[in-house]
C-alpha cells in the first residue's frame, strides 16, 4: 500500500510492503524542515529484560514493567491525525519487546491499522514459532549487537527462512569500533551473508552506559571512518542519527540520501508510560509530555518547538559546508559532538 502525504513544502510516500520512503519539499530539490505530522513513532513497550547488558541505556531490568495492550492501542489512536492519518512506521523496543507477554497482538494490531511494525531485540526470543506468527506483519526485525560474537547466525537464519528482512544493530563503542573497521573490511562476511543491513549505532552514556564507553576521535574511530566509503562488508551498512554529522563530513556519502538527526521533526519517541519525546535518549523533563496530560497534535505542533528552536538556533561553530543540511550536535550529549573537536 502506498501512504501519502503532501503538505505546503512537504510531500511523503511510503511503501508499506517495501518500506521505502520518500521525501521531498516544495521542490524534488529541497528537503522539508518539518513534517506536519511524525512518520516514524519509536515507542518502547516496556521497560522489562532479563538480559542485564552492561551498556544499556535504559537500564532495563526484569521489573515486569508492560505497557498494556490497551495502552498501545491508546498509543496508536493518538498517532493517528484525522487530517495526515497514521504514523508510516513504528520501531517498537523496550526493554526487550520479545518477553512482552502480548507481543504478537502487539504486531498484530499494529498491522490491522496499516503500519509498518519493525523492533529490535536481544534476539534471545527468537524462535521459529514467533517467526511464523509475524512473518508478513513487519518490516524489518533487528538483532542487537556489541560485539561480533553476540551475532547469534540460527537466529538470523530462522527470520531470514520466514522472510523477514533482517538486520544488525551494531553498537559502536570504544570497545568494539576496531572490530567495526573490520566488519567495513569484510572481515566477518561470512557470518553476515543473510543480513540485510549492519545499522551502526553511536554509542550513549546513559542508563548503565557510562562516559568510558564513548567513541573520541583517534586513529581507531578514523579507521573506522575511512573504511565507510569503500566498504567491503557484504550487507548493506547504515548509521544511526547521531552518526551524521561525522558522515556528512568526512566521507564522500552522498548527503541527499543522509538524513540528519530527525527527532522532533519526522520521528517521535513514546516509553511505555505514554511519556512522548523527541528521541529515547532525551534527558530532563523539559522535552516530556505525556498522553494523558496533552494531545500527539498539541505535543507536535506546539511543545516541541521550543526543542525544535533551541536545535535550529544554536548551528555548530565550525567553518562546515554541510551546515545547512545537518541538524548540528545532540541537543542532549555533549560527548557525541566529536565532529566538532
Ligand atoms: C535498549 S535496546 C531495547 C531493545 C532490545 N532489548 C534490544 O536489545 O535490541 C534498543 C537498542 O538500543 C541499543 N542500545 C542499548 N544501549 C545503548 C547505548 N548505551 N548506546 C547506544 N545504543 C544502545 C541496543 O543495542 C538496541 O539496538
Amino acid at each position: 500500500m502506498l501512504i501519502r502525504r503532501h503538505s505546503s513544502g512537504y510531500n511523503f510516500i511510503g511503501d508499506t510492503e517495501t518500506g521505502v520512503t520518500l521525501r521531498w519539499g516544495a521542490t524534488s530539490e529541497q528537503d522539508p524542515v518539518l513534517a506536519p505530522w511524525p512518520e516514524l513513532a519509536d515507542i518502547s513497550i516496556s521497560n522489562h529484560c532479563s538480559k542485564n547488558c552492561d551498556f544499556c541505556y535504559r537500564d532495563s531490568k526484569p521489573d515486569n514493567s508492560f505497557m498494556s495492550l490497551a495502552d498501545y492501542e491508546s498509543v496508536l489512536d493518538s498517532l493517528t491525525s484525522p487530517q495526515w492519518g497514521s504514523v508510516f512506521q513504528v520501531a517498537l523496543g523496550g526493554g526487550e519487546p520479545l518477553e512482552h507477554p502480548e507481543f504478537i497482538e502487539i504486531i498484530q494490531r499494529t498491522w490491522e491499522r496499516g503500519i509498518v511494525a519493525n523492533f529490535t531485540t536481544n534476539g534471545r526470543g527468537v524462535t521459529k514459532e514467533l517467526a511464523a506468527e509475524i512473518a508478513g506483519k513487519v518490516g524489518a526485525v533487528a538483532l542487537s549487537a556489541s560485539s561480533i560474537d553476540d551475532i547469534q547466525p540460527e537466529r538470523v537464519k530462522i527470520l531470514v527462512d520466514a522472510g523477514i528482512k533482517t538486520n544488525i544493530h551494531y553498537i559502536l563503542d570504544s570497545n568494539s569500533i576496531e572490530q567495526a573497521a573490520e566488519i567495513l573490511e569484510g572481515r566477518y562476511n561470512y557470518m553476515l551473508a543473510d543480513v540485510n543491513a549492519v545499522i551502526f549505532l553511536t554509542f550513549k552514556p546513559r542508563g548503565r552506559g557510562t562516559e568510558a564507553g564513548c567513541l573520541t576521535p583517534g586513529a581507531a574511530l578514523d579507521r573506522f571512518v575511512s573504511r565507510i566509503d569503500s566498504t567491503a562488508c557484504c550487507a548493506h551498512i547504515g548509521f544511526d542519527a547521531c552518526f551524521v554529522p561525522i558522515l556528512m563530513r568526512q566521507t564522500k556519502v552522498n548527503v541527499d540520501y543522509v538524513d540528519s538527526c530527525e527527532c522532533a521533526f519526522f520521528s517521535i519517541y513514546i516509553d511505555e508510560q505514554r511519556n512522548v519525546k523527541p528521541c529515547s535518549f532525551a534527558t530532563g523533563n523539559r522535552d516530556s509530555f505525556n498522553l494523558q496530560q496533552y494531545s500527539m497534535e498539541e505535543i507536535w505542533t506546539q511543545h516541541f518547538s521550543v526543542y525544535r528552536k533551541g536545535l535550529l538556533d544554536s548551528p555548530c561553530s565550525e567553518d562546515c559546508q554541510h551546515s545547512s543540511s545537518c541538524h548540528g550536535k545532540c541537543a542532549y550529549f555533549e560527548s557525541l559532538a566529536f565532529c566538532y573537536q
